[in-house]
């Protein structure tokens, strides 16, 4: 037997949150799984998604002591800081009187603070490991395992975990640091650049509106002047009107998170951020006409708005194609 899959043989993995994202993310780990003939144990607090997952091969934890006690890798994808600290309170607990040992792999966004109390909590059982690695690439991008992962924590156990992130991923990002704060800092300055590029399109797709200049045009000039994946996918969805509901998406709910974070952080480190600001408002704006399950790109209803343009109302099929970038 290979010392490589000597490994894998003694790794039980299980996972927390099979939402948007963490739904792909766990598919495709499963599936690498499989093709070794191993299972992992999921757990999602509604159960129907686990039992959606089950059909694809994983087991489902009667509880999150049943998958704590089956695994010693634990990822975690979950909404927000309050899910996240709600759920780690419990999985902290439970390390506590487990055996074995267990590395955590927290991967949602959240705010720096919260990895750094998370992580001081779990030393205080040393055989434990708290990772911190985000992850970019919205749903679509997961479900083809091109995410961009971010690593943060102690690197003997990130560079057993790479394998994994492999399976997921086009490309990770090791910060070579262990203060897990650092990767949820990278986070959110990469998302800073997302909704700033967002804001950005949102303003000049309007302005192009409003002075009759033909959008296939300034379309064409971002295609040839910036293509970069994020400026291609948002421009030609604002301009489609492809303002999608959160499936396949990233949610303005989420997006006002994450933008609420960005703000604090700048806040914490006296940094000036007023993209951010514009962006926030934006975002509250459409959450407050009761549509925070949209994908964030309608921010652009808000510019709209003001400029007297009709909003942007109906679902409709984004027939462009998918690019790669991330949130
Ligand atoms: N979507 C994206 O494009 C994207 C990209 C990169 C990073 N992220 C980050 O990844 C994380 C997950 O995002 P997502 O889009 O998958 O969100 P989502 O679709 O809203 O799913 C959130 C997950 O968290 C669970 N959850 C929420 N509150 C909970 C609680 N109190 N206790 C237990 N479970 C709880 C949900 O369980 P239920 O199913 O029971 O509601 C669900 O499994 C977020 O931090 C997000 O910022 C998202």
């Amino acid at each position: 037997m290979n010392n490589l899959l000597h490994l894998k043989q003694q790794d039980r993995i299980g996972w927390i949150g099979l939402g948007e994202i963490g739904y792909h993310m766990a598919s495709n780990l499963h599936r690498y799984l499989a093709s070794l003939h191993l299972n992992m144990t999921v757990w999602n607090r509604d159960p129907a998604k686990s039992a959606k997952m089950h059909h694809h091969g994983p087991r489902v934890a009667k509880s999150i002591e049943d998958l704590v006690a089956q695994s010693n890798i634990i990822f975690t994808s979950l909404a927000n800081d309050a899910a996240v600290e709600e759920i780690y309170l419990q999985l902290i607990e439970l390390a506590s009187q487990v055996d074995h040992s267990i590395i955590f792999v927290e991967t949602s966004t959240i705010y720096p603070a919260l990895a750094t109390k998370l992580s001081k909590q779990l030393s205080a059982y040393p055989q434990h490991t708290y990772l911190q690695c985000p992850v970019f690439g919205r749903p679509p991008v997961a479900k083809a395992a091109k995410l961009i992962w971010v690593t943060s924590g102690d690197e003997k156990a990130i560079k057993r975990m790479c394998l994994y992130f492999t399976t997921m991923s086009k490309s990770i990002i090791h910060l070579k640091t262990l203060d897990v704060a650092k990767a949820c800092n990278f986070k959110l300055i990469g998302n800073f650049f997302v909704a700033g590029t967002m804001e950005l399109l949102a303003e000049g797709l309007t302005l192009a509106e409003k002075a009759d200049v033909d959008q296939e045009s300034v379309l064409k000039f971002i295609e040839t002047f910036m293509p970069g994946p994020v400026w291609l996918e948002y421009s030609r969805k604002m301009a489609d009107g492809a303002v999608l509901d959160k499936e396949d998406g990233f949610s303005v709910d989420l997006g006002l998170k994450d933008v609420g974070h960005m703000r604090q952080l700048a806040q914490d480190t006296g940094a000036s951020l007023p993209t951010a600001d514009l962006v926030y408002d934006h975002l509250k704006a459409i959450q407050d006409k009761g549509l925070g399950g949209q994908d964030w790109s309608s921010l652009i209803n808000s510019l709209r708005d003001a400029s007297k343009l009709p909003l942007i109302v109906e679902k409709q099929s984004y027939a462009g194609e998918k690019g790669e970038k991330g949130e």
